[in-house]
């Protein structure tokens, strides 16, 4: 591949480039980085990553055959074993080490097998809920009330106190359309419902007034999941909607940003002004056709669709959009909650005067579900419900995650190491403009693109033969999703390669 002057110029630097992570370390203040090796406690006997075979290797090979017999396999990777996995490391079944920057598309806040996490399901009590799962809606554990508030409590989102558990995202995003569409019809219906009303006959046909035409707005990129209601709100990829009918529900254009952000603030502006003033027209155009918008489903960042980011203005124009027209503002906080992007909400960082009026959440939290406050909680029971509405082993796990992030300080520490990632990232980017651009991120939550998804798909293979587990997304991102305990030694070790795969693909 032929190089541009810029970068023949850079790479003469390299013996400095080589070591920037050490360089971008001790201008950040971080004392005492190893570039080669990460010395996290959490760890357990890994310090590196160590290949020994392709991957995936002949044992994974073997399996994903055998396993072809009764599943899908065309998303498999490579088989883990994850007994062996400690901390940041995953191994896979042939033996190899990796650095898990993706962690389980973002799911394990402390990585594998944290002593903490260990202990605490190890206990008796964590032990009978795991053997007689509880319908936890109609028969809660004596523990239950306690449980929910020492643990989910203490993590809402501020203004938020009304908790709801569900099974994943999805079915959070879910059920946070339909509190959404009840209650936005308390609010507008004139007479209260008699046992005779005539909502309760159309419902069961699926027909107005029961079953009122009501929409979600979403917007162009984002991703809530993949249930019919969520799915008609996903618009990251097409192969996802595939064949499946959908609502036909407004979509927005989420922003288009130029990074680095503050580099080009009167750009951005204009675009999310055009961004805004297609919501606002939207919303009008829904009201109008007698199918109103009920709630506006938003992501902080658009993580599956591509790390798309917007500025705390873009949202919180959003947000008086949605008051405006009696619709609920839902903040899907699945991927970016649980301290994913260095503090525990992303929507905290907007400012905003009022709070969402709902946060739902999964992934990093163990548990899913959502916040909301307490005027939002239907008056008749089994109207947002299923058999298990939670699971108390998950929340034991949290509660354990959450004193182990509040006793060790994690958020803090993840932020630095954000800064090492991001930093390093904007380094690459210059050297190598012709193989990666675009490099964005909030905290450790980032990104960077490659020109197209061959070139991506290759990156990302080269970096897993040399140790590294990383995911994609968009068309041509890659992007980082590592667990709390990630340090900034670890970014180190990861940049390093990085940038050693970068010099070899521009050869
Ligand atoms: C923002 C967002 N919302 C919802 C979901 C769906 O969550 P789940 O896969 O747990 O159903 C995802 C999954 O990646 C997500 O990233």
């Amino acid at each position: 591949m032929n190089r541009a002057p810029l970068v023949a110029r850079k790479m003469l630097q390299y013996p400095f480039a080589r070591a920037y992570s050490s360089v971008v370390l001790s201008s950040l203040g971080v004392a005492a980085a190893v570039a080669s090796a990460a010395t996290s406690t959490v760890d357990g006997p890994h310090t590196r990553p160590v290949v020994k075979t392709a991957i995936p290797g002949p044992r994974s090979k073997a399996l994903l055959e055998e396993m072809g017999k009764s599943l899908s396999t065309s998303q498999v990777a490579f088989f883990t074993d994850y007994e062996q996995s400690c901390g940041n490391y995953m191994v896979d079944a042939d033996g190899n080490v990796l650095l898990d920057l993706l962690t389980q598309i973002g799911s394990l806040p402390l990585g594998y097998n944290h002593p903490a996490v260990m202990a605490a399901v190890s206990s008796s009590s964590a032990l009978t809920p795991l053997v007689t799962r509880p319908s936890l809606a109609m028969f809660p554990p004596s523990s239950w009330p306690e449980l929910v508030q020492s643990t989910l409590l203490p993590l809402a989102p501020r203004g938020l106190s009304e908790v709801t558990l569900m099974m994943c995202g999805t079915c959070a995003n879910e059920n946070a359309f339909k509190a959404a569409f009840i209650n936005y019809m308390d609010v507008k219906r004139e007479k209260p419902l008699t046992p005779d009303s005539e909502e309760y006959s159309s419902t069961m046909l699926n027909q107005p007034p029961g079953s009122p035409k009501l929409s979600i707005l979403s917007f162009m990129g984002g991703f809530h999941g993949r249930a019919l209601g969520t799915l008609s709100c996903t618009h990251s990829k097409p192969i996802h909607k595939l064949d499946i009918p959908a609502f036909d529900w407004p979509v927005a254009l989420f922003p288009r940003l130029q990074y680095p952000l503050d580099q080009f603030v009167r750009e951005n502006e204009m675009e999310e002004k055009r961004c805004l003033a297609e919501v606002e027209e939207k919303m009008e155009k829904a009201a109008k056709a007698g199918e109103p918008v009920a709630a506006i489903i938003i992501e902080p960042i658009q993580a599956e669709g591509g790390d798309n980011h917007a500025s705390p203005n873009f949202f919180k124009g959003v947000q008086s959009i949605a008051k405006k027209h009696g619709a609920s503002f839902i903040v899907d906080e699945v991927q970016t909650g649980g301290g994913a992007t260095g503090i525990t909400w992303a929507h905290e960082s907007w400012g905003l005067t009022e709070p969402p009026d709902v946060v739902t959440f999964a992934k990093k939290m163990i548990v899913a579900g959502y916040y909301t406050t307490l005027d939002k909680r239907p008056k008749e029971g089994y109207r947002i419900f299923n058999t298990w509405m939670g699971d108390p082993i998950r929340l034991v796990m949290l509660k354990a995650v959450a004193a182990e992030i509040r006793s060790k300080d994690l958020l803090s520490q993840f932020r630095e190491s954000g800064d090492v990632l991001l930093s390093g990232l904007r380094e690459l980017e210059e050297c190598y403009p012709f193989l990666v651009h675009r490099a964005r991120g909030q905290g450790p939550f980032c990104a960077i693109d490659c020109h197209t998804t061959n070139q991506r798909d290759t990156v990302i293979s080269t970096l897993r033969s040399k140790g590294f587990n990383l995911g994609g997304c968009g068309e041509v991102g890659i992007r980082f999703r590592p667990a709390l305990v990630f340090e900034p030694s670890h970014a180190s070790l990861f940049l390093n390669a990085f940038e050693d795969t970068l010099a070899e693909l521009s050869r």
